[in-house]
């Protein structure tokens, strides 16, 4: 385990400690960029209010809820539709790296769950739609969902360009692990980007 990692049990233990759900929503698609490109998959992150990338998600109260019950609670606020999250969604969990401007004594700390789950890009419609009008942190702590391109251009966008831009937390590496993990993207063309991306921000 990576360090920093920790099992969902012995998170579920630390009962001082405040935890955050998130999860990766996805799904396959037939739909071609510029009708020629296949762009195989679709996957969900949102910009959130502090103008940072992330995944949606939220604060969970283990004494009120099981993990699972909270992301389907966040993801009902933030999407306006229900996406019923179940423990087989469950990925890792994490210690948040602490802020540089909070005091980490007087915090309890702060554990991240992450999930990933697999939809019909036709529910991805559907939560796309909610989110940008039912939903009732729609304009307020979310600002929007966005996809995120997988494929690189010839001039290096896409991909690349969107690895460039600003994460809340790990979510830059939950996204680049799970592309690698699922195979949304080759390793080779990952890495690729991920070069790329690092150019940009030099
Ligand atoms: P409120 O309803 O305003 O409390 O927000 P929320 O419950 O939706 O919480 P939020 O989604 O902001 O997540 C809580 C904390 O988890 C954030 O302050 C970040 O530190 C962290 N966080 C947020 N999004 C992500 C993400 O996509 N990945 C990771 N690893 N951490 C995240
Ligand atoms: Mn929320
Ligand atoms: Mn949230
Ligand atoms: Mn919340
Ligand atoms: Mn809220």
């Amino acid at each position: 385990m990576a360090s920093g990692q920790l099992s969902r049990n012995e998170a579920l233990e630390c009962s001082r400690s405040r935890h955050a759900c998130h999860v990766m929503l996805y799904s396959d698609t037939a739909s071609q960029l510029f009708g020629r490109t296949p762009i195989r998959h679709i996957v969900l992150m949102q910009m959130r209010f502090d103008g940072l990338l992330g995944f949606p998600g939220g604060l969970v109260d283990p004494s009120e809820e099981t993990l699972e019950e909270g992301l389907t609670r966040e993801l009902l606020e933030e999407l306006g539709v229900a996406v019923p999250v179940s423990v087989e969604d469950y990925v890792e969990s994490c210690f948040a790296s602490s802020h540089p401007f909070t005091s980490s004594s007087s915090s309890s700390r702060l554990i991240l769950h992450f999930y990933v789950k697999k939809i019909e890009e036709e529910h991805i419609r559907e939560i796309e739609k909610a989110a940008a009008s039912t939903a009732a942190d729609h304009g307020l702590e979310v600002l929007g969902m966005v996809r995120v391109p997988l494929y690189s251009t010839k001039s290096h966008r896409g991909l690349p360009c969107f690895l460039s831009h600003s994460f809340i937390g790990n979510a830059r590496s939950q996204l680049v692990d799970s592309l690698l993990r699922l195979h949304l993207v080759s390793p080779g063309e990952l890495r690729r980007a991920l070069r790329s991306s690092q150019r940009m921000n030099a």
